[in-house]
């Protein structure tokens, strides 16, 4: 250990994003359990950066203000990784860790695994071998580049363990451990019952629908956004649609002129816009949601757990256990396909689904205990 102390592990906990916020919390709790063994510091790179899609999120999630604030903020996918880069590598050369933690599959994930593997940093990832095989996601190219330097592979599901294996992964990197982002959802979910955001909103549990849409290619498309809207409008003819908006969606909606779409009618019925919600008061609306209409990946994942039919707007998933197992169906974004799925939902023709094995809260607990007795 290059610490010093034996068996002491200094850790670099990475964050960026919205997604990669409820994945690490649970871990840094676990962390928090073993102050003789683990020193951790918590770096945000800044990609996400609103007070609605960052700080709300530490505070729902009672996590510790970041130690250190890389500041970095939008930019193409070129200049967001390579500022990343260069600011990490500053942080890993004055702090040197004995280990970097990253998450999920946001540019942070891999900016920072190849910043820390070039200086001879050993980096741990958490959600690795997820695959959806379409090459036009950013996600799956930082997916591969993670995965392909790690040197411990944390895995959601037993899926993940055979990707990384057919990739010629050897068996003593991969860890199944389950799904962190579910700890951080059992831990919350009796707080988020108790909220009033859906009723102050005046909704009905299970009389509403959820939706989230940020994917670059359902929203940077006019005529595939539209088709989508001329779905959803149809859909919130019969069940009220509320849909949080994710800020390029709200960029892009303005840019097209289809932002007369975001209406609730006078009767109800319609789509109400929200800010980007808080994590509490998303798990509110989501787990007494008649259905989700989404294209995130862990939205697939959360409604799996809550048993809540999820319809996934998108071509294909890195998360195929939600659709073998959970609740979720995967139907691209058009419209047709859109209002059929929606129908199954509404007379009554989707069954609920079963929690996969692992996802019981306790991921981020087998994550550091691993750690501590094999890093
Ligand atoms: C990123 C992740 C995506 C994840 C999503 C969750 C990548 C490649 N994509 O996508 O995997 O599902 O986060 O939200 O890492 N913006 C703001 N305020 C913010 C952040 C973003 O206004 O705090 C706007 C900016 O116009 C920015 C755009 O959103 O250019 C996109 O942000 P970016 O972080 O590049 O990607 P996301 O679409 O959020």
């Amino acid at each position: 250990m290059e610490s010093g102390k034996e068996n002491y592990l200094k850790i670099l906990n990475v964050v960026g994003a919205r997604p990669n916020f409820m994945k690490m919390a649970p871990i840094i709790k676990a962390m928090n359990r073993y102050p003789d063994e683990i020193e951790h510091l918590l770096v945000h790179t800044g990609q996400h950066y609103d007070e609605q899609m960052s700080r709300a999120f530490f505070d729902d999630l009672g996590m510790p203000k970041p130690d250190i604030d890389l500041g970095v903020g939008s930019g193409s996918h070129a200049e967001q990784t390579g500022q990343v880069m260069v600011k990490f590598e500053q942080v890993c050369l004055e702090e040197k860790p004995d280990l970097v933690i990253v998450v999920g599959d946001v540019n942070s994930t891999m900016a920072c695994t190849i910043t820390a593997k070039k200086l001879g940093i050993r980096v741990a990832h958490v959600e690795a071998g997820l695959r959806s095989r379409d090459m036009t996601m950013p996600e799956e190219i930082n997916r591969l580049c993670t995965d392909v330097l790690c040197d411990y592979l944390f895995t959601t599901d037993p899926g993940a363990d055979e990707n990384l294996r057919a990739e010629g992964v050897a068996d003593e990197k991969i860890i199944f451990v389950g799904n962190v982002m579910i700890d951080t959802l059992l831990q919350h979910k009796a707080m988020a019952e108790k909220l009033t955001t859906g009723r102050d909103m005046g909704l009905e549990a299970g009389e509403y629908a959820g939706l989230t849409l940020h994917w670059p290619s359902n929203v940077d498309d006019r005529e595939i956004l539209n088709g989508i809207f001329e779905a959803l409008i149809s859909i919130a003819e019969q069940l009220p649609i509320v849909f949080p908006i994710h800020p390029r969606t709200r960029k892009m909606m303005e840019v097209f002129g289809l932002t007369h779409y975001l209406k609730l009618r006078e009767d109800g019925m319609g789509i109400l816009v929200t800010e980007p919600l808080g994590y509490l008061e998303f798990l509110h609306l989501i787990m007494n949601a008649r259905m989700v209409l989404t294209d995130s990946g862990g939205l697939q994942e959360e409604t799996t757990v809550l048993g809540v039919p999820c319809i996934t707007l998108r071509h294909n998933t890195e998360r195929p256990i939600t659709v073998e197992q959970g609740t979720n169906v995967v139907i691209g974004n058009d419209k047709q396909r859109i209002l059929a799925a929606a129908n199954d939902v509404l007379e009554g023709r989707v069954v609920g689904g079963h929690v996969p094995e692992k996802w019981d809260g306790k991921s981020a607990e087998r994550i550091v205990e691993w750690l501590v007795g094999n890093a």
